[in-house]
């Protein structure tokens, strides 16, 4: 659905890497350039009447990722740069001031690498303890399962609320619930399902997530912290500098802003952000819902047809979202991406940064396919079509 919207249509690519990054729409290239084009000034530092417009396009922004995700108030958005700044700021600004030795962080073995290597580092500087929560059968997270690995020292959980290869969704709410009754935090990296499903943080009752901007038709080098307010209130800012102080008149006396300006120091990415802008007004156009649908009645399609295909095995044939994984049998699997690269389709080949997934799966690379809205069921009887007869792909491979 709406391909004319994006102009990469253009180019013949077939695009399945939407788990890497998405095609951006025309609008949310045409109100970056409006930016750049029509009232380019700093935000929150002029008297002027082009500068306060960025104000308004900066703050309008906030409130729709505040609606987007619904969260209670405005200034539980803040803007980072991406959801692997978000995660790390979660970790080292808060986590940091609040863990002790021999506290317990609990992940997965399928989690994506910025969900890992900062609590990796967290742990190592303050022997804390990771703990890899057990995955069921399909390498699904379920509560029993990760009842079995929580003690009185469980700190907090974090979890990618879709993820990136096996693409599998969390109870996030479900687990939100036992947690917080033990006084566990959860964290959700959300990098892979805000641009996919209706995300609602109130009712998950998560206490932090993190996503990306260029996962959600949206420009790279932007993402969103959302915390609980007394949580991100008592987040230490890594960066110190200008827009988010009051004053200091000395060292004792630097007096930092309120949230959510407290946590955005020095100009931000102002095109980014009105990006994200326009992307969130585009997707809620279309509808969550319909979004999600479409990816699932596309991802059944494709993985009744991989089916019938006797040297293909598929990873995550019970997935929920648009993911795939699969390979094909003695073909290793960035071959055969760089063979669908000479008819023009895009897959990911790899761990996909999802690197300690192997002692789960058994296998270390796959192909993945990812799909998004502008994805059609003709594209991927392209794909279906090149890698149905194997010879052909080890001839060409030659
Ligand atoms: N995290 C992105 C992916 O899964 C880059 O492809």
């Amino acid at each position: 659905m709406n391909q004319k919207d994006f102009p990469m249509m253009n180019s013949g690519y077939i695009y399945l890497d939407n788990g890497a990054t998405t095609w951006k729409p025309q609008v949310v290239i045409d109100k970056m350039n409006e930016y750049y084009t029509k009232y380019t000034a700093n935000a929150h530092r002029g008297d002027y009447d082009i500068s306060l417009k960025v104000d308004n396009e900066y703050e309008n922004t906030r409130d729709l990722v505040k609606e987007f995700i619904n969260a209670k108030t405005r200034q539980e958005i803040i803007f980072t740069s991406g959801a692997t700044d978000s995660l790390n700021l979660i970790v080292e600004g808060f986590f940091k001031d609040n863990i002790e030795a021999g506290d317990e962080i609990i992940i997965t073995k399928s989690e994506h690498a910025s969900n890992v290597l900062p609590w990796f580092r967290l742990a190592k500087d303050s022997n804390a303890v990771v703990k890899f929560c057990p995955l069921d059968e399909n390498h699904y997270v379920t509560l029993s399962n990760l009842k079995k690995v929580i003690t009185n020292r469980t700190k907090v959980i974090s979890l990618a609320m879709i993820t990136n290869v096996i693409g599998d969704l969390r109870p996030i709410k479900e687990i939100c619930a036992y947690a917080h009754k033990h006084n566990i935090f959860v964290v959700v990296d959300g990098a892979q399902s805000v641009a996919h499903i209706k995300t609602d943080v109130q009712d998950l009752d998560c206490d932090f997530l993190a996503f990306s901007g260029h996962k959600m038709c949206g420009p790279t080098g932007i993402g969103v912290l959302y915390g609980k307010y007394e949580l991100l209130d008592d987040i230490e800012p890594k960066n110190l500098g200008g827009g988010m102080n009051e004053s200091f008149d000395n060292i004792d006396e630097v007096y930092l802003k309120p949230l959510p300006t407290r946590l955005e120091a020095g100009t931000q990415n102002i095109a980014g952000v009105i990006g994200l802008g326009a992307a969130i007004e585009y997707l809620q156009s279309i509808g969550m819902e319909k979004i999600t649908l479409h990816e699932q009645t596309l991802r059944r399609y494709l993985v009744d047809k991989l089916k019938q295909i006797p040297h293909i095995k598929i990873i995550n044939e019970e997935s929920d979202s648009g993911i795939v994984a699969f390979n094909v049998d003695d073909i290793f699997a960035q071959d055969i991406a760089v063979y669908l690269n000479k008819y023009k389709i895009c897959v990911r080949a790899g761990n996909h940064c999802a690197k300690i997934l192997k002692s789960e799966v058994g296998v270390k690379n796959t192909v993945r396919v990812s799909i998004y809205l502008y994805n059609t069921k003709e594209e991927l009887d392209k794909l279906v079509e090149l890698l149905k007869d194997k010879d052909k792909i080890l001839n060409e491979m030659l």
